[in-house]
């Protein structure tokens, strides 16, 4: 029941072509242009696209899309969303078209504030992932989904309640260190698709903290790691391991400001997960570059 998987991100870029060579050199996706406009879909598995960029004055999450199963659970959640007081709307043909997916509807939603949308039947491609440099791909099958997203929120215990209780989500784990204080959440085996932090000075409610992808391999991270730092893009947090999920992954800051994780051989969430407290989001590394 609820949501089964993170399906796609849509951001709205002041600087397309900064976001263009990040997201080719480094994550090595393959660009999709569209026919009818300036924005751009990029595709990093079997699903015709998984993000796509918007060109715009100023940088925002567009909107944060999450699939269901079938149609039946679509409306079912519909119903739930609409029973807890929230207005949603049914997506046209055409965004359903530029979504490329079966049926859709939006909404906001009302704890972090994100554009939101809820899916069902995704538009698989035909053709292989053609990634922009050579990558084993991105571990996204099996239900995994795109990646996760990391949120700060007001309210954290509002927004648990929400996710879990409306929306399907389980607990994976909570971490807690210096002034910081996380939930991890899990939709499918995918340690987490989403995780939600107390907002704290500098740091304000509604703020995307982080989108990750997941290689299929540890050398994909690697070379794209040298990538960065011969580019000189700004690295946040420097390779490590972290202490829930065992991904090992750095961190680097796009063009929006919002950081982006680059992981590889996380856990899987199985029926004998055990719910964990830690003091540290880190095993080793993971140190702190930036502010
Ligand atoms: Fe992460």
């Amino acid at each position: 029941m609820g949501i089964s998987s993170l399906g796609y991100v849509a951001l709205n870029v002041s600087d397309l072509a900064a976001w263009l060579d990040l997201t080719t050199s480094v994550f090595g996706l393959e660009v999709r242009r569209r026919a009818d406009g300036p924005a751009v879909d990029l595709r990093m598995d079997a699903y015709h696209h998984r993000l796509s960029l918007y060109p715009a004055p100023t940088d925002s999450l567009a909107v944060v899309g999450w699939e269901v199963a079938s149609l039946g659970e679509l409306e079912v959640l519909h119903a739930a969303l609409q029973a807890h007081g929230i207005v949603l709307t049914r997506g046209s043909p055409e965004r359903c078209h530029e979504r490329r997916v079966k049926a859709l509807y939006s909404f906001v939603e009302p704890h972090i504030g994100i554009p939101t949308e809820i899916y069902y039947g995704p538009l698989i491609s035909n053709t292989p992932f053609t990634p922009s440099r050579g990558i084993s791909g991105y571990n996204t099958a099996n239900g995994l989904g795109m990646g996760h997203l990391v949120f700060w929120v007001r309210d954290l215990q509002a927004t648990l309640d929400f996710y879990l209780k409306v929306l399907g989500f389980s607990i994976s784990d909570y971490i807690a260190w210096d002034d910081n204080d996380a939930i991890f959440l899990h939709c499918n085996p995918r340690h987490h698709s989403l995780a939600i932090m107390a907002e704290r000075p500098g740091r304000p409610a509604g703020v995307l903290n982080h989108i990750m992808l997941e290689a299929q391999s540890r050398d994909d991270v690697g070379y794209g790691y040298d990538i960065v730092r011969d580019k000189g893009i700004p690295v946040m947090i420097e390779p490590g391991k972290h202490s829930n999920d065992h991904m090992q992954s750095f961190y680097l800051r796009t063009p929006s400001g919002f950081w982006m994780e680059y992981g590889y051989g996380a856990l899987l969430v199985g029926p004998d997960w055990e719910i964990k407290n830690y003091d540290r989001p880190m095993l080793w590394g993971h140190r702190m570059v930036g502010p």
